[in-house]
């Protein structure tokens, strides 16, 4: 049987018409170790919990009208946990990765990886690049998947690149500003998160998407993520519409 079995998608509920939408939205898909132990089981499930709400969310993101999508699914610290939970989430990756080929078609998803793929098994990256390389073409949601993904580990390497290309002559270092660095990250070309949700009830960033956000609106939901509804990020979208941004000025 396929491990993400497509479902029939509910109607959304209603928000106002004249709501403001975020247009880049990030999502710390936290909360599934602790959603398995509350049932007495072993954390794999709730990752394989977890993906499944990943791919609901995901889904109903896109037809809400969001045009960037990233969801932080791996950090560049998560591969001290224990073994065999790594090997379950690797396989899990797999699995998902295989079927993500066709999954996000319907819906004209267009899948990017952010973070570093050379931590992956050969296998992993090959089914990355084949996912990447099937949807560039199409014209919907952005979707970034965070995988062995660390903003700092991300800026170390755009602060490396930035280097070479100055020693070679390819940038002059008079005309760097804040626009090349969003240039030499993984997002470039990308706007900032407008809004940044993240279930589970942790009031922290834990290395994502640093330099990005320093103007985002953050949404803490008291939620596990393999408890996500889409009403919950309605709810989170409700509150963002709520939200004065000011960026320093008055
Ligand atoms: C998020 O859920 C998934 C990953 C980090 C891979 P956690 O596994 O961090 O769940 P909690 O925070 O322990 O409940
Ligand atoms: C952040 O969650 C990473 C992902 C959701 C992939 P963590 O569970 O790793 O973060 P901490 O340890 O609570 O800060
Ligand atoms: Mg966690």
């Amino acid at each position: 049987m396929a491990l993400f079995k497509r479902k029939q998608d509910p109607t959304p509920s209603a928000l106002p018409e004249d709501i403001v939408l975020p247009q880049h939205v990030g999502i710390i898909m936290d909360g599934n170790g602790r959603w398995a132990k509350k049932r007495g089981l072993p954390r794999k499930a709730g990752h394989r919990e977890g993906a499944q709400t990943f791919r609901k969310i995901t889904r109903y993101a896109s037809q809400r009208g969001i045009r960037y999508l990233t969801v932080y699914a791996f950090s560049t610290e998560n591969w001290k946990r224990p073994e065999d939970e790594v090997g379950a989430l690797m396989g899990l990756f797999k699995s998902y990765l295989e079927e993500a080929l066709t999954d996000f078609k319907d819906d004209d998803i267009v899948v990017r990886f952010i973070g570093d793929k050379s931590g992956f098994s050969p296998e992993l990256q090959a089914l990355m690049t084949e996912n990447e390389e099937s949807s560039a073409a199409r014209g919907g949601m952005v979707l970034n998947i965070a995988m062995n993904y660390g903003s700092r580990d991300e800026m170390v390497r755009a602060v490396k690149n930035i280097c070479a290309d100055v020693q070679s002559g390819r940038l002059d270092k008079e005309q760097i500003d804040e626009r090349t660095v969003s240039d030499y990250l993984y997002t470039a070309g990308q706007p900032d998160p407008d809004l940044i949700i993240r279930p589970s009830g942790e009031y922290r960033i834990s290395n994502f998407m640093l330099w990005q956000s320093a103007y985002t609106e953050f949404v803490i939901m008291n939620k596990l993520w393999p408890d996500f509804q889409k009403e919950d990020f309605d709810e989170a979208l409700r509150i963002y519409s709520q939200r004065n941004r000011r960026y320093g000025g008055v």
